[in-house]
């Protein structure tokens, strides 16, 4: 099939070098002419493991190209994907639809033949209906049909998500052709049988809300129990294992943290509690979720504090990892940004360091902040190291070393990633996310089978 992609950023990039390598002919498209340069020249304006791979492998093989022009590659596409952004928009938290809108207007002009305009950006329910009625007012001769087609990429983990998904979603307003066409490009997945749904557009456009709404609602779930842990001498770990074998729970999103960030939870949460705002339906759980979590900074913030003697004032605060989660170089809404600001402000000097998320980060955070080499560097001379990240160099750490190197040993582990019994043999104070002060004396232990 031909496939066009509007928006080579991390959906469209990674979506388009998935279905070019199922055998499809595909063109990424971006306004932006110097990420399209760079693209063409097999530089990658994100980080993500295996996509330089996947790109330059189907760019070689001629099933991936890449322009700046629409007009062409959407004329002559069996299936176009609009895959352009939908940040917060400034003031009210509603998506903002404006590139979603642009992107069907342009498209309206070009199509030629019947052409599935698939929308595969995160948008409220009845924006496929607006686009339908965009593209009909623009193009009333266009033989088209609008679908929605949501994705449940995790960044980080981005490629395999796409090539072995749990279920692909596609919402349809009534039209055949439109559902063959999908069925069409996905056909090459259907090795590994992920559950194809069809259903309603409508539909599906909640259900990458609900999806996400959901998994923000057991994160923000277990960090308020692992602040009573805290409170009761209980174990969040064993709480997370212990309710999370029952598979009507499941064990997954159960790690308890510093609280979610990224590109997806904090803004369509928030887009959702406005739809169903306006919509006269509020969903209270979600609300007190986002602000759960915005709350959540701040008691993280306290917890480096007391952890430093209840003063930072003057004393270097090593933070390690900067990213919302590992292996991305993603910084959008990361932890990490306000937990250094508040550190900051309460006259701590920050010294950072992250495996990729440095670039982004010093166009983010205050200009007080320095940045290291690697984690070593980092706690030179420092008060506390704060792992805020769990990048897997940070999993095996010199004690050792990080004893010599830093002026007093404190370590805070907000990703649970240490056994506090490791960490006080080598003589550190071990703060973690969780773990009340009599937890240790009853640690969960399984029966060997
Ligand atoms: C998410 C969804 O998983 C994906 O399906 C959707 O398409 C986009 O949003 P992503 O934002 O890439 O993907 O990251 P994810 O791995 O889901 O983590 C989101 C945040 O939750 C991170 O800040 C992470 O640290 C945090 N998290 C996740 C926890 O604090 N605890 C957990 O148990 C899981």
């Amino acid at each position: 099939m031909r496939i066009a992609i509007i928006g080579s950023g991390y959906v469209g990039l990674v979506s388009g070098a998935c279905l070019a390598d199922f055998g499809h002919e595909v063109t990424c498209i971006d306004k932006v002419h110097s990420k399209i340069d760079a693209l063409r020249a097999g530089r990658m304006p994100i980080f993500e493991p295996g996509l330089e791979h996947l790109v330059e492998r189907n760019v070689a093989a001629g099933q991936l190209t890449f322009s700046t022009e629409l007009a062409k590659p959407a004329s002559e596409a069996d299936v176009v994907f609009i895959a352009v952004g939908t940040p917060s928009r400034r003031g009210d938290g509603h998506a903002d639809l404006s590139y979603v809108y642009g992107a069907a207007r342009e498209i309206a002009g070009a199509l030629c033949g019947f052409t599935v305009v698939a929308i595969k950006s995160t948008v409220p329910v009845g924006t496929g209906d607006e686009v339908d009625r965009i593209i009909r007012s623009v193009n009333p001769a266009a033989d088209f049909a609008v679908v929605s087609n949501p994705e449940f990429l995790r960044e980080g983990a981005a490629i395999d998500d796409f090539k072995r998904p749990d279920r692909i979603v596609v919402g349809l307003a009534g039209d055949e052709r439109a559902r063959d066409a999908m069925a069409e490009v996905y056909r090459p997945l259907y090795l590994n049988k992920p559950p194809l749904i069809f259903t309603g557009r409508r539909t599906s456009e909640l259900i990458k809300y609900a999806a996400n709404a959901f998994l923000a609602l057991k994160i923000t779930f277990i960090n308020e129990i692992a602040d009573l842990c805290e409170n009761v001498g209980a174990n969040v770990q064993d709480v997370a294992r212990g309710i999370g074998l029952d598979n009507r729970i499941g064990p997954k999103f159960l790690h308890a943290g510093p609280g979610y960030g990224g590109s997806c939870f904090p803004k369509d949460t928030s887009a959702l509690v406005r739809t169903a705002q306006d919509s006269n339906a509020p969903l209270r759980l979600v609300e007190t979720a986002v602000a759960v979590n915005d709350q959540r900074k701040r008691t993280i913030v306290r917890k480096v504090v007391s952890a430093c003697g209840g003063n930072v004032r003057g004393k270097t605060i090593a933070i390690l990892g900067l990213t919302f989660k590992p292996n991305t170089d993603d910084m959008r809404e990361a932890p990490s940004l306000s937990i250094i600001q508040a550190l900051i402000d309460l006259g701590a000097q920050v010294r950072a360091f992250d495996p990729e998320g440095m670039t982004q980060a010093r166009t983010l955070l205050d200009s007080s902040v320095s940045y290291a080499e690697g984690p070593y560097e980092c706690a030179e001379g420092a008060e506390a190291l704060v792992i805020v990240t769990e990048w897997n160099q940070f999993r095996a750490l010199d004690f050792g070393r990080l004893r010599r190197a830093m002026s007093s040993a404190v370590m805070v582990d907000l990703r649970n990633i240490y056994k506090r019994e490791e960490i006080l043999k080598h003589g550190f104070r071990y703060v973690n996310v969780g773990e009340g002060a009599a937890a240790d004396l009853f640690t969960f232990a399984e029966a060997a089978e």
